[in-house]
Formats: structure tokens, C-alpha cells, sequence
């Protein structure tokens, strides 16, 4: 018996991995997060599955629903919205998985940054405007953050940052990030990004809270930085035409003259 923990991606039924839409195809007992992942989701489940919404559940109940399952001999498909890696009460699971010697596997799936920024037509690193992304929360009435992890600390560095669970503190991360981007940064919300009832918020910092009416309290994300503006950066030397690279050697005495994948790397200059 295993427990497959599948990312079940940002809501549409087709972002989620042919493994992870398998795995679920193939478990007879189905266990997900049902705060955030849709029932459209679940019609990937075989025929008769035993299908329970853990969202109303404690971690102890979680578990031993495994546990039921484990003596039945049943395949769990463990599903939690976008990817695992991030803010999806995974490792406490694993823990207890490994404690009691219960097999596991982890299929990655599509976040909802990643789905966010497709719906928005949006790179989040743009040369010379951001090359990073930092996913970051503001703290919640059950999770604190720790010390240094602040706005104020990843706003210093001008990257994009992909706000998750915050959107009932937007005035705090507006008021928060404004000293920092400046009051017109560029910046978006996607709510529910890829569910039918999408919506897509853009504005910038001094009046995306203008834009919002108070519809959109949860499941949202917020984008900011100058990389949202998706204008005012130089294209990439990657596909400039004069750049000398392994594979578009631009002389005949190019250091990646004749390199193929076996070689050793050229010294250059
Ligand atoms: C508990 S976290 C889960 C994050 C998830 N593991 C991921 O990879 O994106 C929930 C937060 O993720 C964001 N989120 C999840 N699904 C979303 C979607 N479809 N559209 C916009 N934001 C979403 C929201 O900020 C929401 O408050």
C-alpha cells in the first residue's frame, strides 16, 4: 500500500501532471484538500472510490484514515492544490507517514504563481527589471512568520514577489511594499486563476485596492513588481543574433566550433 501525494494544481482538471492524473485514475481511496482543490478535479477518480474531503478533518483523522486504508491494502491518492513543495501541510504528513513506516510518492504539480502568471501573459523575470521570484506569505491568525522572513526584507531586493494567502492583508502589502517599489509599481491579483470564475485584477501599487470590490477575500494571489509592467526591459542575449553560444557558434574560430554534448567544455578567451 502507498500514499500517493499528488500537486493537484491550480483548479482546472487538465493542469495536473499525466502521472498525477493517473496515480488518481488508479487509488481507490481519494483523500483532498477540498478548501482549494475543485470537485472537477476529482472526476479523475476511478468508478466507486471512496472520496473524503479532508478539509473539515484534524491531522489525526488524516491519518487514520491512511491507516484504514493501509489495512486494506488500498492506494491512497493524497490530493493538495498546486504543488506540494509549497504551503500544503505536506511535511507534516510525511512525518507521520514515515513514523509508521507507510510508503510514499510525490508527483509534483502546477503552482499557483506559475498558473497566475499564464493567466496574467506575464514572464515574472525580466532581464534587468527582476531575476527572482520570491514566494512569500504575510502571517495568518494560524501561522506566524518567522522573524526575518518580512516584506520589508524581500521588498529590498526589487524581485517579483507572488503573495500567497494574503489577500485580506492587501492594504498591509501595499502600504508595506510602496516605500520600496514606489507607489506605481506595477502589480496584479489573480483570483482563482485557471477555474471557470477566473478573474484577473491589475493595477499598481497606489490603486489595485481601488480595483477590487469585496468579492475576492480568498484563494487569490498577488503579484508585484516591475516586472509585471511586461515593458521596459532589453531582450535576452540568449537569442541576440551576434551571441556567441554551444549552440549557434557565431565564427569559425568560435570556442563552440564542433562542441556537441559529449565534449569537454571550451576554454574561453
Ligand atoms: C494553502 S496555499 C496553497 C499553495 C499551493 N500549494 C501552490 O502551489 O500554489 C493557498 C494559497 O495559494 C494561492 N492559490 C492557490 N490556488 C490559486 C489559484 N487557482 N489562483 C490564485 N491563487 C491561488 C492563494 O494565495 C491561496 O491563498
Amino acid at each position: 500500500m502507498t500514499v500517493h501525494f499528488i500537486g493537484a494544481g491550480p483548479g482546472a482538471p487538465d493542469l495536473l501532471t499525466l502521472r498525477g492524473r493517473d496515480l488518481i485514475a488508479a487509488c481507490p481511496v481519494c483523500l483532498y484538500a477540498g478548501s482549494l482543490v475543485p470537485e472537477a478535479v476529482l472526476g479523475h477518480c476511478p468508478e466507486g472510490a471512496r472520496i473524503v474531503n479532508t478539509a473539515p478533518l484534524s491531522l489525526d483523522q488524516i491519518i487514520a484514515e491512511i491507516r484504514a486504508a493501509d489495512e486494506a491494502g488500498q492506494d491512497v491518492a493524497r490530493l493538495h492544490s498546486g504543488d506540494l513543495s509549497v504551503w500544503s501541510a505536506m511535511g507534516e504528513q510525511l512525518r507521520r507517514l514515515r513514523a509508521e513506516g507507510i510508503a510514499f510518492t510525490i508527483t509534483p504539480g502546477v503552482p499557483s504563481f506559475a498558473a497566475a502568471a499564464a493567466a496574467l501573459g506575464t514572464e515574472l523575470t525580466l532581464p534587468g527589471l527582476a531575476q527572482s521570484v520570491v514566494l512569500t506569505r504575510t502571517p495568518g491568525r494560524a501561522s506566524s512568520m518567522p522573524e526575518r522572513e518580512t516584506l520589508e526584507n524581500f521588498a529590498a531586493t526589487g524581485a517579483t514577489l507572488a503573495i500567497h494567502l494574503s489577500i485580506q492583508n492587501l492594504a498591509h502589502v501595499t502600504e508595506t511594499l510602496t516605500p520600496h517599489y514606489g507607489a506605481d509599481c506595477p502589480m496584479a491579483i489573480a483570483y482563482r486563476a485557471s477555474w471557470p470564475d477566473e478573474r484577473l485584477i491589475r493595477g499598481t501599487l497606489a490603486d489595485i485596492s481601488d480595483k477590487l470590490d469585496g468579492s475576492v477575500t480568498r484563494t487569490a494571489l498577488i503579484l508585484v513588481g516591475p516586472a509585471l509592467a511586461g515593458e521596459g526591459f532589453a531582450e535576452s542575449c540568449l537569442y541576440a543574433a551576434d551571441y556567441d553560444r554551444r549552440y549557434r557558434p557565431q565564427s569559425a574560430d568560435s570556442p563552440w566550433q564542433g562542441w556537441t554534448p559529449d565534449s569537454e567544455e571550451p576554454t574561453h578567451g
